[in-house]
């Protein structure tokens, strides 16, 4: 019988500026990045069982299929972590996906037994799971330094609206990263710098500047691997859209569009076109993970 139980909604994010440096000697490349928290969510739910009888983790949202269960399961490995700053946790075990599931089972967690971690407690174990972890905590719109995960809020007006060109196969970000640097194996290249553009645009809530200003230094990589990116980039483009972008390593295509009206245009366009697997739309930013 469940004692207590704890759902956390946490959203998706899409990457407005992704800039690479080079490769590190620890393996990961120094990054600037800005975050954008949008409004597809997973809902985490944590329910502490019987005495005894561990931690049952529940997921649900759009994504789930393909999400593992065992131990490989970011979830898991959170709450394997937890467990080990607050030694009395009972030992894990469910489903989960990502690295947005995993900021949220840090909440649901701290919540489920009362942790009471400071935000820099719940940042630290998020860094330790993944780059993208940490801002996922928080939401909003964020620039990420160092792999990502190190965070100061941006200063951003209005609502931005989005249609998420969607894939039923993944890419590996190592993959991704990997022929970034085969790519530019050639060139000097430079320490990441944030777009002073995208920031003025982003502070004037001027959705058509921001969407000049996109850039990702892994676009063209995602691009090689995966050809028909560079279509789907297209039909955005025709159809309207203020920008469009490959989503952090991708697959995800992010277009931005002016309004609600014209994401809808463009979604139907998009699926149309045949060149996409399935359409989402978004509006942006949203909050980080947050208990329900
Ligand atoms: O931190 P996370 O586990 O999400 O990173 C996944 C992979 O992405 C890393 O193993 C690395 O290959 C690549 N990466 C990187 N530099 C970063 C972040 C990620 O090379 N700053």
């Amino acid at each position: 019988m469940p004692i207590k139980s704890v759902t956390v909604r946490v959203p998706a994010k899409v990457n407005l500026q992704l800039s690479v440096g080079p490769r590190e000697s620890d393996g990961y490349h120094q990054l600037v990045t800005v975050f954008q928290a949008i409004s597809i969510f997973d809902d985490v739910t944590i329910r502490i069982g019987e005495q005894g009888s561990g931690v049952n983790l529940t997921v649900s949202g759009d994504q789930i299929h393909g999400v593992p269960t065992d131990s490989s399961n970011l979830v898991v490995k959170a709450v394997e972590l937890i467990a080990d700053i607050k030694k009395s946790i009972p030992v894990a075990g469910g489903m989960a996906g990502g690295s947005a599931d995993a900021a949220a089972a840090i909440v649901a967690i701290d919540e489920l037994y009362s942790i009471e971690m400071t935000r820099e407690e719940m940042h630290s174990i998020a860094s330790q799971l993944g780059s993208d972890v940490p801002f996922l905590l928080s939401g909003g719109t964020a620039i990420g330094q160092g792999r990502g995960d190190q965070l100061t809020a941006a200063l951003s007006r209005g609502t931005y609206h989005w249609v998420l060109a969607l894939s039923s196969v993944g890419l590996s970000t190592p993959a991704v990263y990997d022929e970034c640097d085969r790519l530019r194996a050639e060139r000097d290249i430079s320490p990441p710098r944030i777009s002073d553009q995208l920031m003025q645009a982003l502070l004037a809530g001027d959705a058509k500047a921001v969407g000049t200003s996109l850039s990702n230094d892994l676009q063209s990589a995602a691009c090689t691997l995966r050809p028909a990116l560079s279509l789907v980039l297209d039909v955005g483009q025709e159809y309207g859209a203020l920008g469009a972008i490959v989503s952090g390593s991708g697959p995800t295509v992010a277009f931005l569009v002016a309004d609600e009206e014209a994401g809808l245009d463009l979604a139907v366009a998009l699926t149309s076109s045949g060149v996409v697997g399935s359409v989402a739309r978004a509006f942006g930013p949203v909050h980080g993970a947050k208990i329900l």
